[in-house]
């Protein structure tokens, strides 16, 4: 079986020679910290060694639920925000077919979002669509009391509710959300919704691997088997049994920390296949909420390209230079297709006729990265030998695992997000929830409405 490929010597160059080997002592030492549970944010370590402790009992259970619901309806709407929204919609927008929406021949049900916004426009136009549709309802949240899902899960269970009945809708409702606390449970509980639970020891960012990321992409027709698989696969190459020179997770925190040492505060993921968009969206919540803390932390920020070398380009060519790229490369396309002879040539392509589209977009990708790297951009860069569920679930726990080693060698908390209440307590007071009237009068002094 073979594994996903890191390769950093394009930024190798950009740090003093001695210093990544220097790192290699303190890297390890996270690496035990994390394994042995004993350090900061101990308590949520569940991920750890999920892809091995998952059984197939609990596996064939997901896939047992998802392939009845599957057969019963045409669209489930899965509802939840950050953590208990990203993974699954990462998993499904990489391996789904790029217009799912349209497409005729599709043998899963349309998996459509909600609760990860507050836009009127967005939730009125998807109760429009759905409202002749058969659907279904995940609702998500370890909370059970995040405002956003639970404004839409109270809006879309009245839709469902008026339009086939209360108890018929009970059984077409499914709570993914903490084992014994919260409003969702107790919901659950008194309405007899069928329940998956979230473990207590996994935050939102790293519960992709739990029903959270399984049970949507299993609704979408996706091996979960295979996605934990590649998991699993990773979880053993990166176990504390293998030499730390060896191990990816560690020299990807190794080389992002000294980057970030030297100035570079900005990682930037990049790919060249739109499918990746919301796996970079997922890993800038798993980078963002867990390093951005104390005054420290790099900014994890994302392109598309080539399309966004025509708008964002230009800076990451020119401008400051703050910033460093992590380039996940596809090797093999999902499909074929080849650029055809014209007679006219007008266009002055036909140097390129008999080649793939893939021929192209690889040497942009490589083309891309001398450029970005003679214009002083480190390049990172991780090869995926084609996209599917195996390689993606090995991409996951990569990126789960390095993002605790690197939030350790930065000296934070990797597991807790202290910053995100700051909005929540601002928006109840300003709403007038009660128990936060003396915060409504200070910040209405403040913002002077008059
Ligand atoms: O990573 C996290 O913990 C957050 O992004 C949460 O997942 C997000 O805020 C949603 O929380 P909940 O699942 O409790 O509704």
């Amino acid at each position: 079986m073979e594994s996903i490929k890191l390769n950093i010597t394009q930024a190798l160059n950009f740090i003093p020679e001695d210093e990544y080997n220097k790192q290699m002592v303190p890297a390890t030492e996270k690496l035990r910290l994390l394994h042995e549970k004993t350090g900061a944010g101990s308590d949520f370590l569940g991920w750890l060694n999920l892809p091995s402790a998952i059984n197939d009992n609990q596996i064939n259970e997901i896939i047992a639920f998802a392939n009845e619901l599957r057969n019963e309806v045409d669209v489930v709407v899965v509802i939840g925000i950050g953590g208990s929204y990203l993974g699954a919609k990462a998993v499904i927008e990489a391996l789904n077919h790029s217009f799912d929406q349209l497409l005729t021949t599709r043998k899963a049900p349309l998996i459509m979002f909600a609760g990860q916004n507050l836009s009127q426009d967005y939730l009125s136009d998807l109760l429009e669509v759905i409202d002749d549709k058969n659907y279904a309802i995940v609702v998500i949240s370890k909370s059970g009391t995040t405002t956003e899902p639970a404004l839409a899960f109270r809006m879309l269970k009245n839709h469902l509710e008026s339009k086939i009945g209360r108890k018929q809708a009970g059984k077409r409702i499914i709570a993914i959300t903490d084992e014994k606390k919260g409003a969702l449970k107790q919901l659950a509980n008194e309405e007899d919704y069928k329940t998956f639970i979230i473990p207590d020891d996994i935050g939102g960012r790293y519960s992709v691997l739990t029903p959270v990321g399984l049970l949507p992409v299993a609704l979408a027709g996706i091996s979960i088997k295979d996605l934990i698989e590649g998991a699993r696969f990773m979880e053993k190459i990166t176990g504390q049994d293998i030499a730390p020179e060896d191990n990816p997770v560690v020299q990807y925190s190794i080389i992002r920390n000294l980057l970030y040492r030297h100035g570079k505060k900005i990682e930037i993921l990049v790919n060249f296949n739109p499918k990746l968009h919301f796996l970079a969206e997922w890993w800038k919540q798993l980078y963002g909420e867990s390093e951005g803390k104390e005054g420290k932390g790099i900014y994890p920020s994302s392109v598309d390209f080539t399309t966004d070398l025509h708008s964002m380009g230009q800076y990451i060519q020119k401008g400051e230079r703050i910033l460093f790229e992590t380039v996940i490369s596809v090797t093999q396309p999902g499909k074929q297709l080849n650029i055809p002879y014209d007679k006219t040539n007008l266009d002055k392509l036909n140097y390129l006729a008999g080649k793939s589209l893939d021929e192209v977009n690889k040497m942009a990708e490589l083309g891309t990265i001398l450029a970005h790297v003679d214009g002083e951009v480190p390049n990172i860069h991780i090869k995926i030998p084609s996209l599917n569920e195996f390689y993606l679930g090995q991409l996951i726990y990569f990126f789960e695992k390095a993002c605790a080693i690197s939030g350790y060698l930065l000296g934070i908390n990797p597991f807790n997000q202290p910053g995100v209440e700051a909005y929540k307590k601002n928006m109840f007071a300003l709403l007038g929830k009660p128990g936060f009237e003396e915060e409504s009068v200070r910040l209405r002094n403040k913002i002077n409405f008059s």
